[in-house]
């Protein structure tokens, strides 16, 4: 599911983060939503009402008596036909109000009156953020089902450093798209694979497979979206883990082994989608070889663990997902693949159409045969292999 025809009311107050907030609303615009924004008095010392009317392509409010609404019930009327409501920045003021049930002016008092959810980024000074009387505030929107996104920690526009710093607006859309996901796997916990593994040769090189990490990355994501407690073992890559997921870095297929070990036990579902080195080198030198020292060199290859297959024969093994990229014969190779690992489900795709891209064609392989995924972006691809995992394990447990 996306954004597209999503209607958000936008809520902005006072913080300097408030410039960003622009951008969020272009790129909510962007995805598709209807953007209603809405900016209290101090909002407005940060940011102008007509850069987000401009951006919106419709009014946007700031006054509890604004005559244009029947009736004088703007905070009724315009959140009455709003999906979500997302309120970015949120002060540390605006926090405490809606904590406490305060409506004192426009945002506040729609808020208030609100029958949609409610998403806040909080903005503001990290001493701000640690003080007890923010905390206390927070437990109580998180008690009353307010979703919470970030802060960030960073340079933040007073000088200091620290948390408290609003979540980037590229950030933020992930979140609000993120909040839409049917929480398919609430509850659950989930083991994901990815990247590539490398094999040290000697100190400088080493024997590795071609993996961006991206399809793993976004499978760990859909997890999170579908309200998974997630756990990321990730070979060498240059991407940042989804929100929330716990990521444990390793290089070898050993170490990728010692930490699935390690985190298996009580995870009701395990991907993996890491491209692992199938060998590792039975002696690695202990210093770099120089040019020319063989005239021929000959390696010994050992083979490593099959960290699926060790898992898939666990007792009490958790639901097991095995990735195949092929590069011919897909359904034959993917079909034995699945038999020979004992696993219930195998996502293959060809190699050549899938390597570093942003886009997939996965093919679904379990018990009832295959099912195409179609084309389309790798997040996307991951939410449908989530959907259907949930779909299987959900038909297994009836079974029983
Ligand atoms: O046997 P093959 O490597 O083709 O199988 C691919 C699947 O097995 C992927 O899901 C991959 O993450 C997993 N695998 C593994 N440990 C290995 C090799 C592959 O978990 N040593």
């Amino acid at each position: 599911m996306t954004l597209e025809g999503k209607r958000i009311l936008l809520g902005l107050t006072g913080g300097v983060a408030a410039y960003k907030s622009a951008e969020l609303a272009r790129a909510l615009v962007k995805a598709g939503c209807d953007v209603r924004a809405v900016l209290t008095e101090s909002a407005t010392r940060f940011v102008g009402a007509a850069t987000l009317q401009a951006l919106t392509g419709q009014t946007a409010w700031l006054d509890l008596w604004d005559p244009r609404v029947a009736n004088q019930m703007a905070h009724i009327e315009l959140s009455r036909d709003r999906d979500l409501i997302v309120i970015a920045p949120a002060s540390a003021d605006f926090l405490a109000k809606v904590a406490n049930g305060l409506a004192d002016d426009l945002l506040s008092t729609l808020v208030l009156a609100r029958r949609c959810p409610l998403l806040v980024a909080p903005a503001m000074n990290v001493e701000m953020w640690s003080n007890p009387a923010t905390r206390r505030n927070l437990l109580t929107l998180q008690d009353d089902g307010v979703s919470i996104a970030g802060p960030a920690s960073g340079d933040q526009a007073c000088g200091e450093s620290g948390l408290g710093r609003m979540r980037e607006p590229a950030e933020l859309l992930d979140d609000i798209e993120a909040f839409f996901q049917p929480k398919l796997l609430a509850g659950k916990r989930v083991l994901v694979t990815a990247g590539p593994t490398e094999e040290p040769i000697d100190p400088v090189r080493v024997i590795t497979n071609a993996s961006s990490g991206k399809m793993g990355f976004a499978v760990a994501r859909a997890a999170r979206e579908a309200g998974a407690e997630v756990t990321l073992v990730t070979g060498p890559v240059s991407l940042a883990a989804p929100q929330g997921a716990t990521r444990i870095d390793v290089r070898t297929a050993a170490e990728m082994f010692d930490a699935v070990k390690a985190a298996v036990a009580g995870c009701d579902v395990f991907v993996a989608v890491a491209a692992v080195s199938d060998y590792r080198v039975a002696h690695p030198a202990a210093q770099k070889v120089k040019r020319g020292a063989h005239r021929t060199w000959r390696l010994d290859l050992v083979e490593n663990p099959d960290i699926l297959a060790w898992v898939a024969k666990r007792p009490r093994a958790p639901f097991c997902v095995g990735f195949a990229a092929e590069s011919e014969k897909l359904g034959e190779h993917a079909r034995a693949k699945r038999r020979r690992k004992g696993i219930p489900l195998l996502a293959a795709n060809l190699a050549q159409e899938a390597l570093g891209a942003d886009d997939n064609a996965l093919t679904l392989f379990d018990d009832r045969g295959e099912h195409p995924l179609g084309r389309g972006p790798k997040i996307e691809q991951a939410r449908k292999l989530i959907a259907h995992v949930a779909a299987l394990m959900a038909a297994q447990g009836r079974r029983r």
